[in-house]
């Protein structure tokens, strides 16, 4: 979908979702719960109806000024009540003992997981900071931050770094907001185990590339992954909570 559909006073909401191409990125796009929403995907395949697509490969750090520079150009002035982003996009690949994978696949595992949160979180919150309306960056985080994975070792690396970015960064913007200026609300979100491509994926690994693929197997045989369009509303459902700044969240566990 071209940028032609993007109307600034038509638009209460600006929302980026990055992956909003697959799993549970696209279930967001598909149960946004705000009218006068303008949601924009960026991923590589894009697809997602009704949605704005900016391409990019985010493992590419080169990709990683141009959505800065959206950020910018689509805040700078808005007069939208609300700037959500939404940080979805992620990788499991390659999947395997650090030591033996593809040494160029694993540093777009930790391009792609670890330091584009950061960085693409970074931006947002730079051109955040002029935005009259409210802010919110919901980074997406994973048990994997907390439990170690033979198989995982980048991946969980990564989302344990997003959880301290989060914890971090939510300090600074309650700074922010203590000192009167336009802050954002940081928010880690783990979304539990949860029936996309990520899971097919780990279901088809190789116990010697991943020991812990039963674990995962028997989750799915018993029916206990969770649907992407329960996962999204439960994220959804955190713009209006009140959270502390820098709250890592498992939805699991909400009440
Ligand atoms: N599913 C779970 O059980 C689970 C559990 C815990 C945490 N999570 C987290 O939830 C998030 C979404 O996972 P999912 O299960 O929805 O996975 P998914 O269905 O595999 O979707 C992954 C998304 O990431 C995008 N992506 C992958 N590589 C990219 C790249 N190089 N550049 C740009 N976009 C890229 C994909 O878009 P393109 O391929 O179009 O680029 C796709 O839209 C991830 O951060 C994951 O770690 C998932």
């Amino acid at each position: 979908m071209s940028t032609d559909m993007f109307a600034a006073r038509e638009t209460d909401t600006l929302i980026w979702i990055s992956g909003a191409s697959s799993g549970i990125g696209a279930a967001l796009a598909a149960t946004v719960p705000f009218d006068r929403a303008h949601v924009v995907d960026i991923s590589r395949s894009g697809g997602a109806p009704g949605v704005e697509h900016l391409p990019a490969d985010l493992s590419d750090p080169s990709s990683w000024a141009m959505i800065e520079a959206h950020f910018v150009a689509r805040l700078g002035g808005a007069e939208a009540k609300q700037a959500i982003f939404v940080h979805s996009a992620g990788t499991l690949e390659p999947i395997g003992p650090a030591g033996t994978v593809d040494s160029a696949a694993y540093t777009r595992n930790v391009l792609l997981n670890s330091a584009a949160p950061q960085v693409l979180g970074h931006a947002f919150l730079k051109a955040a900071a002029g935005f009259s309306g409210e802010a919110h960056l919901y980074l997406l985080s994973s048990g994997a931050a907390r439990s170690a994975y033979a198989g995982w070792s980048s991946y969980g690396a990564s989302k344990a770094a997003v959880d301290q970015w989060v914890r971090a960064a939510g300090l600074e913007q309650t700074q922010r907001a203590e000192e009167g200026l336009p802050s954002c609300r940081v928010v880690a979100v783990t979304p539990g185990v949860v029936a996309t491509s990520m899971q097919d994926q780990i279901r088809a690994t190789d116990p010697s590339a991943f020991p812990d693929v039963e674990k995962f197997k028997g989750l799915y045989e018993r029916g206990e992954l969770r649907k992407p369009e329960d996962a999204a509303r439960g994220i959804w459902s955190l713009v209006d909570r009140h959270l502390d700044n820098g709250a890592v969240i498992d939805l699991r566990k909400l009440t």
